[in-house]
């Protein structure tokens, strides 16, 4: 959470700076700020509660002159949204500006120490801390600002990606990480800094990925050095982005969300383009070939995610046990890492993650490694954190989500699933022919048959209305579609604020049928499969308590139609690729009643997209 960009080159960089900070608003959108070395090396530090076309307001009539800066757009973890708390934050002096995205987990030690020093602090926050500490350092050792930063981090714990300037030193910019991503832009005479590299594709597609540890020292007009803690020389490993811009706008659509619930058919398309055979049964992960033996001798797979990636996972786990017979765990990441986990050689962990940087995600990973486990990713950011602390791993090639909900990437994730688990039972022999064809079209079929689901969208928003006051929604499946419901629910809550839970429909009776009466409306995932005619008698029980039901129910289907209070009609799928169907009616039905309610769907009260925080 949080994004940081900077910028030190020619052109004026509060253009810029702001520009970025508009791209990385889905990490967080409290507070912003930006800081500015005009000319004669005057610092001028801007900030304000609030989102970035606040701090562009604020900022309109003030001094934005300048070629070096760095800006920062916030999500809080210590200290209220406020003024003072939003970065950048300043030393004693007023010479040096720092922007942080991470947690200094002993910044109380530290501000103690340097309380005793005569260190005066004016904000909450763990950030003030370490720019404090800096100039501490740099003041008492009488040394650059490189050997500060060097020097203040080494009496850090915790996660950083920060960007610092100073005024005694204004032709250079520091920037520095460990557990926070960052990412380092290399134009012509100019040089970017972001969290990620939306801010930077429009100016160049050279990138390098700092790791953890190292620190970079950009210098105008002289090339990138990058040195690890000890001040020795490390490699740069240019990388050339594969992003364009037009992928980061909305593309005519009122909002991201809604440009990505629409985008599915062509995502999926590219999900899967050259890895399901245009004809046959044949599916294929490159990740898997290269790592045969590993799965093949796999005694479980554990899957770690947080959220809908972890919904993902659930739905994965049925695919793995049915088609590649392997015992399946599903853990929260937040829990795994802290429940000891017995783990060996030859389990395999899988990490789910969309933007490849949550923190609890990229803790698990490690102590899977740790305990000997090979670990596999399934990403969709290119080059993130977590896809390169995986031993291999899939893309999900859904191109950029900005919507902090995630839509395109729970289909993403879901598809690979699907073709994981048919390369290994392939590998395995344990799926037969009939199954092997049967999913392999199925998968070839999901774009077209996505597009004919997007055809809801009209109903759903005619159908919304009727629900925008109510407070609370129960969502019932079952089989794959259970995770469909716990994602249905977790879409809604998130971006509309309406209370939502998802159940298995069989577990209804054991509690959750106490809620039930005329202001509860229930959406049940039914469509046509083995447990259709269970879940008839669900819909049934929730009718007979007072409740209406919306069902998602497969085209064609005359039963539920006439007992249910409004159906969705999706196409005839597969059981095992459903959920990526019936996520589709779902997203709409989020976005329509959140939109209807007057919410800010692209950025939801107190969310960000990619939590890089415990
Ligand atoms: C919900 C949502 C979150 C994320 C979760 C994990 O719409 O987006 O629940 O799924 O924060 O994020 P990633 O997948 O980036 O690890």
């Amino acid at each position: 959470m949080c994004g940081i960009v900077g910028y030190i080159g020619g052109r004026p960089a509060y253009e810029i700076l702001i520009k970025g900070l508009h791209r990385l608003e889905y990490r967080g959108y409290d507070s912003a700020g930006v800081a500015l070395m005009g000319e004669g090396s005057e610092l001028n530090v801007y900030k304000t509660r609030g989102k970035v076309s606040d701090l562009e307001r604020f900022c309109s009539s003030k001094d934005i002159s300048g070629t070096i800066g760095i800006a920062h757009t916030r999500w809080a973890t210590h200290g209220e949204p406020n003024d003072v708390n939003a970065h950048p934050h300043v030393s004693r002096s007023g010479n040096i500006a720092l922007v942080h995205n991470g947690t200094i987990e002993n910044y109380h030690v530290l501000k103690e120490a340097l309380e005793i020093e005569g260190c005066k602090f004016h904000s909450d926050t763990d950030t003030e801390v370490l720019v404090q500490l800096i100039e501490y350092v740099k003041e008492k050792n009488k040394c650059s600002l490189i050997d500060a930063v060097r020097g203040a981090l080494k009496e850090v714990v915790g996660a950083y990606a920060i960007g610092v300037v100073d005024t005694t030193e204004p032709d250079t910019m520091i920037c520095a990480r460990k557990s926070s991503p960052l990412v380092i832009g290399i134009g012509e005479n100019e040089t970017f800094i972001a969290s990620d590299a939306t801010p930077i594709i429009e100016y160049t597609d050279q990138v390098v990925y700092l790791n953890d540890d190292e620190i970079a020292i950009i210098q105008r007009g002289q090339p990138l050095q990058i040195v690890d803690s000890d001040n020795l020389p490390a490699a740069i490993d240019i990388k050339t982005l594969r992003l364009s811009v037009s992928q980061l706008e909305k593309g005519g659509y009122p909002h991201f969300m809604l440009k990505e619930i629409f985008e599915q058919p062509r995502t999926i398309q590219d999900c899967i383009r050259g890895r399901v055979a245009s004809s046959g049964d044949e599916v294929s992960l490159s990740g898997v070939t290269e790592n045969k033996e590993r799965f093949i001798n796999a005694n479980r797979i554990v899957i770690v995610a947080c959220g809908t990636s972890w919904h993902a996972g659930l739905i994965g786990k049925r695919l793995l046990q049915e088609i590649a017979r392997i015992p399946v765990e599903v853990e929260y990441a937040s829990e795994f890492r802290y429940s000891n986990p017995i783990l060996t050689s030859n389990d395999i962990v899988i990490a789910i993650s969309q933007s490849g940087e949550t923190a609890d995600t990229l803790a698990a990973i490690q102590m899977a490694k740790k305990c000997g486990a090979f670990v596999y990713g399934i990403c969709n950011v290119v080059g993130s954190s977590i896809a390169r602390a995986t031993d291999s791993g899939t893309y999900i090639h859904v191109g950029p989500e900005i919507g902090v909900a995630s839509t395109k990437a729970f289909t993403g994730q879901v598809t690979v699933l699907a073709m994981l688990a048919m390369a290994v039972g392939t590998l395995k022999n344990t799926v037969s022919k009939e199954t092997r064809f049967a999913v392999a079209k199925a998968l070839r079929s999901l774009p077209s048959l996505i597009k004919q689901a997007l055809r809801l969208n009209d109903r759903i928003e005619k159908l919304s209305s009727t629900y925008t006051y109510v407070h609370n929604f129960l969502y019932l499946g079952r089989g794959y579609n259970y995770p469909s419901a716990l994602e249905g629910a977790l879409k809604l809550k998130e971006i509309s604020y309406i209370h939502a839970e998802g159940y298995p429909a069989a577990e209804m009776k054991h509690g959750p049928i106490a809620l039930i009466d005329h202001e509860l409306p229930t959406v049940v995932i039914a469509p046509d499969d083995e447990m259709h005619e269970k879940i008839i008698s669900n819909i049934q029980q929730v009718k007979a308590r007072g409740g209406s039901v919306i069902a998602i129910v497969t085209k064609g289907d005359t039963t539920i139609k006439e007992i249910a209070d409004h159906v969705l009609e999706i196409p005839m799928v597969p059981e095992c690729m459903s959920p990526v169907i019936v996520s589709i009616p779902l997203q709409l039905l989020a976005y329509h009643i959140a939109i209807k309610k007057g919410c800010n769907v692209d950025m939801p009260r107190n969310l960000a997209k990619s939590v890089t925080v415990e």
